[in-house]
């Protein structure tokens, strides 16, 4: 994995953006242009001293930079990324010794409008650059597996929930009835997958934006509900229903005060009030929404309600509570632990499962809970373990013959070395031996490592 902050990553973007708008408007060599080329320079040469290259590009539409995903991008991102789409690159290489001049004839010939990759690439190998190396889409997928493939279809689902959550969030701080169409598109779509591969859904719920909490938690709540609504053996209509209710169940905190919804630590009563009325408000919205059943706005209702029913709003304890709602309190529950909030560490996903249990009986159904911690395994996807062969790897998939031996992702040998390329290993070995096995979970701040970035690509 890459040392490259999201911050330095953020940076680079927006200057390899606005270097390339600038060229439409100057020539190459004008401070406008040449300032942010010796700056994008600067931090990638820092960056180059700890790793041999950057890689940068979009996949599935989603613009990355080394490990950092750009779900929600930012104008200056969509734009780079648009015009990487256009051009049908799928990726770029930057070297350690790269020189201004690679950089500064890579960003003219990009901002040119009649050149596409292939063109741009031949251009800069007669120019000698050997700083800078570009991937074509054309280039790809050949090798890619049957896996890779539904994994990739998966990511990109991921990030049209996000965008279509982002449209409803928008709809409404705009006063507009949100139109449901995308959203239901994108729930009947990962529903399926839901059936398919709930494990791959559930990988899905590791990526956490903390930049764009809300869209994030809605579309994570959304996916473990479908999940486990598929794990129980629901029908596709009802998996639709739990993952929309998950996608909606804090649309109703569009209309809590922004102080009171970014307030790090613990809020007064009267802020609790009024944070309390997102449930509300959130079937009030839901009821104005063409196309999403009244069991979707029952589910939000109840969301908060607890299986004991010591929960909010205090006038629906005595109702009877949707099924749904309990799916989606779990998953709202489990997705909270597990995602880094200002006052709160995150929780690795086998600690957070401890903590789910504390819950069962009291606010969560125990028997959801049984079958939630069931579906996750011993070692959850995700979680990131050191092996007896001293190896540290990434939980990739569960092995539901033996949930002790599942599939990984090693990502540093036994040195400690990251590996560029992490390897795919069962821990079960055909003929009952083992390759190893698991010891420890390891906390994945402490190692630098993004595991979601190596589930999901
Ligand atoms: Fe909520
Ligand atoms: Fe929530």
């Amino acid at each position: 994995m890459s040392e490259i902050s999201l911050q330095t990553a953020q940076r680079l973007v927006t200057l390899l953006s606005g270097a390339m708008k600038g060229m439409t408007f100057y020539p190459a060599r004008h401070p406008a242009i040449m300032q942010p080329l010796q700056e994008i320079m600067d931090a990638a040469e820092k960056v180059l001293r700890s790793q041999p290259e950057i890689r940068l590009g979009v996949i599935d539409g989603v613009f990355f930079i080394e490990d950092h995903l750009f779900f929600t991008p930012t104008t200056s991102i969509e734009e780079l990324a648009g015009r990487l789409m256009e051009k049908e690159f799928s990726g770029i290489i930057i070297r350690r010794g790269v020189k201004l001049h690679d950089l500064t004839l890579f960003v003219s010939l990009l901002g040119r409008n009649n050149l596409n990759a292939a063109q741009i690439e031949k251009e800069m190998v007669e120019q000698g650059v050997t700083g800078i190396s570009l991937k074509i889409v054309a280039d790809e997928g050949s090798e890619k597996t049957e896996e890779g493939d539904r994994e990739s279809g998966a990511l990109q689902t991921y990030s049209q929930a996000l965008a279509a959550i982002r449209d409803v969030f928008k709809d409404i701080e705009s006063g507009r009835i949100p139109s449901s169409e995308k959203i239901v598109a994108v729930v009947q779509n990962m529903a399926a997958m839901a059936i398919r591969d709930p494990a791959i859904l559930m990988s899905l719920s590791m990526i956490k934006d903390y930049d764009n909490y809300t869209f994030n938690h809605s579309v994570n709540v959304g996916v473990i509900s479908m999940a486990l609504g598929a794990f129980l053996g629901h029908e596709g209509k009802e998996i639709e229903g739990v993952g929309m209710a998950g996608f909606l169940h804090d649309i109703g905190k569009t209309r809590v005060d922004k102080s009171i919804l970014n307030k790090p630590g613990k809020l007064s009563a009267t802020e609790f009030e009024e944070m309390k009325k997102h449930t509300e408000s959130g079937t009030d919205i839901i009821n104005k929404m063409t196309g999403i059943s009244p069991q979707v706005a029952q589910a939000v209702l109840g969301h908060h309600l607890g299986f004991n029913r010591q929960g909010y709003p205090e006038w629906a304890r005595e109702m009877p509570l949707s099924p749904m709602s309990e799916i989606v309190a779990v998953a709202d529950c489990y997705d909270a632990v597990t995602t880094l909030r200002v006052y709160r560490r995150p929780l690795n996903p086998k600690a957070a499962l401890d903590e789910i249990r504390k819950l069962s009986g009291s606010y969560l159904n125990g028997n959801l809970v049984d079958k939630f911690v069931e579906m996750m395994g011993n070692y959850p996807v995700g979680t990131l373990v050191r092996l007896d062969n001293n190896e540290i790897a990434v939980v990739f998939r569960p092995n539901r013959e033996n949930s002790d031996a599942p599939i990984v992702k090693v990502v540093l040998d036994a040195a400690g070395r990251r590996l560029g390329d992490p390897r795919v290993q069962g821990l079960e070995l055909q003929g009952g031996s083992c390759y190893a096995s698991i010891v420890d979970v390891v906390d994945p701040s402490l190692k630098n490592i993004d595991v979601a970035s190596y589930l999901n690509s």
